[in-house]
């Protein structure tokens, strides 16, 4: 599996929101991950539909939505004309996963699940690892960009992608929060081929996105 890097949009500066994104596509083979959060599954709101609509007039990348909201279900009809490749929602805000799975994928290609760092692998029925195209694994507790990465997730990394080669599954396996150059290897021997990360780029200095992306790889 070739290794995604998906810079967060959370970090960017939003009153240069075009300038950003035009800059994100002097760099290939990214996503752009898109954090919608409500503040109630989350203490945090981001943004939505309308904003949404304008970045993807601008960006050239794979658009990666990670729905930190109770009811993803709200959301997939009324982001259908996004164009979002890829439509993560968190277990934890769900009670039917299955039915979530299924109308996901009505509407867009890739279908991902994230596990915040304290819900184990072993919620997730074994039956659904072969539904879902992602899984996100939190190395943060969700809601903000800058936190410090919680290193005991490179476990979780290692026994998810045990779980996906025993089964011969196809997930791509996600990890959001904490990102630097420093995890990063740590995080991609142990499995993980989709990395999300926001701070460590953004606040690269002089705006040289692609020398910190770089770096992750
Ligand atoms: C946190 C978000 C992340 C966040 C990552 O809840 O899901 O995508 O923006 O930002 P950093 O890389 O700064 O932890
Ligand atoms: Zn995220």
């Amino acid at each position: 599996m070739s290794i995604i890097i998906s810079p967060s949009l959370l970090s960017v500066d939003f009153l240069e929101l075009k300038i950003e994104l035009e800059r994100l596509n002097q760099v290939d083979d990214l996503w752009l991950h898109l954090d919608v959060m409500d503040s109630h599954f989350v203490p945090n709101l981001t943004f939505g539909e309308p904003v949404l609509n304008k970045i993807k007039t601008v960006s050239k990348h794979k658009l990666d939505a990670h729905f930190m909201v109770t009811n993803p279900d709200f959301f997939i009809e009324n982001f259908k004309n996004v164009g979002l490749h890829n439509f993560t929602f968190h277990w934890e805000a769900v009670t039917h996963h299955d039915r979530l799975i299924q109308k996901i994928k009505e509407f867009y290609p890739s279908v991902g699940i994230s596990l915040n760092p304290s819900t184990p692998l072993s919620a997730v029925p074994h039956y659904i690892w072969s539904k879902v195209d992602l899984v996100l694994l939190m190395s943060v507790n969700p809601g903000f960009g800058g936190q410090k990465f919680i290193p005991e997730i490179v476990d979780k990394v290692i026994e998810l992608d045990q779980i996906r080669h025993a089964n011969q599954f196809n997930f791509q396996i996600q990890v959001d929060g904490g990102i630097n150059e420093q995890n990063a290897g740590y995080l991609i021997q142990a499995g993980a081929n989709n990395l999300v990360a926001g701070s460590f780029i953004f606040s690269e200095p002089n705006k040289n996105y692609s020398e910190r992306i770089q770096k992750i790889r």
